[in-house]
């Protein structure tokens, strides 16, 4: 069942989305080479609890962290360690922040330090297919319009889209209907209408999309060895077309 959320529910979903958005910023400056994962973490639940929210990701299923940190060929759900990023590393931060019952879900790549062009393709393709995802959440249109549209997009770059995680509802709850392909068949799918809150969170991987799990039972990897990147935005459909909650 989709659950769809009035106008004062999306407004407070966009507070979360802004403490979120405001939180990448603050990332982006410090990930250089030398720091650990771990102290990223450390740093975000900090932040957040400076302004009264908190990680959602924690505890969520017996995760055991506020953020997922998955590097280079760490697809999503790489747990926060003590090993520092080197340079030419590349970083997924993922983070689900609560401010007063209400959750936005954002993930941002990140370069540490210099990386090689076949890195910053990756990333620069990765982001661009969000938002080509995102161009798509206009009432009216199909779920299957933003898989196409990010999977056409991505494999016409040289790059796959992993298939074994998607987008997702979003409101009280984390996960919520629908789910969210990042690859599909333009017109197919559930009907977007106003109200829908969804995450649209593309991971592209530079070989192939498959994917294997750590023995943690969390991390997902490429099968290959090669990199892996994610870009994720919370997004609200509206009358006036996809409006972005966590915006940075
Ligand atoms: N934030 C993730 C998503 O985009 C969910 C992470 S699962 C968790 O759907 F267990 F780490 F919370
Ligand atoms: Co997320």
């Amino acid at each position: 069942m989709i659950i769809f959320k009035s106008e004062r529910e999306i407004k407070m979903m966009h507070e979360a989305g802004k403490l979120l958005a405001s939180c990448h910023k603050e990332i982006a400056k410090i990930i250089k080479p030398g720091i650990r994962t771990s102290q990223i973490d450390v740093f975000v639940e900090g932040y957040l609890a400076k302004w009264g929210a908190t990680p959602e990701q924690k505890g969520y299923q017996g995760y055991p962290y506020a953020i997922c940190a998955s590097v280079n060929d760490e697809i999503c759900h790489g747990f926060p360690n003590n090993n520092p990023l080197k340079n030419g590393d590349i970083v997924t931060i993922d983070i689900v922040v609560n401010l007063n019952g209400a959750l936005a879900d954002s993930a941002w790549s990140y370069a540490v330090g210099n990386i090689s062009d076949n890195a910053k393709h990756l990333l620069k393709v990765t982001k661009e297919s969000l938002y080509k995802g995102v161009e798509q959440a206009q009432v009216g249109n199909r779920l299957g319009d933003i898989g196409y549209a990010i999977q056409s997009f991505v494999e016409a770059e040289g790059f796959s889209v992993v298939r074994e995680f998607t987008g997702h509802g979003i409101g009280k709850k984390m996960h919520e209907e629908p789910a969210v392909l990042h690859y599909g068949k333009a017109g197919k799918g559930t009907k977007l209408k106003e109200g829908m809150v969804i995450t649209i969170e593309p991971m592209v991987n530079v070989g192939m999309w498959q994917c294997k799990i750590d023995s943690n039972g969390w991390t997902a990897r490429t099968v290959d060895g090669k990199l892996s990147a994610q870009y994720e935005h919370t997004i609200a459909i509206t009358q006036n077309g996809p409006l972005i909650l966590t915006e940075q």
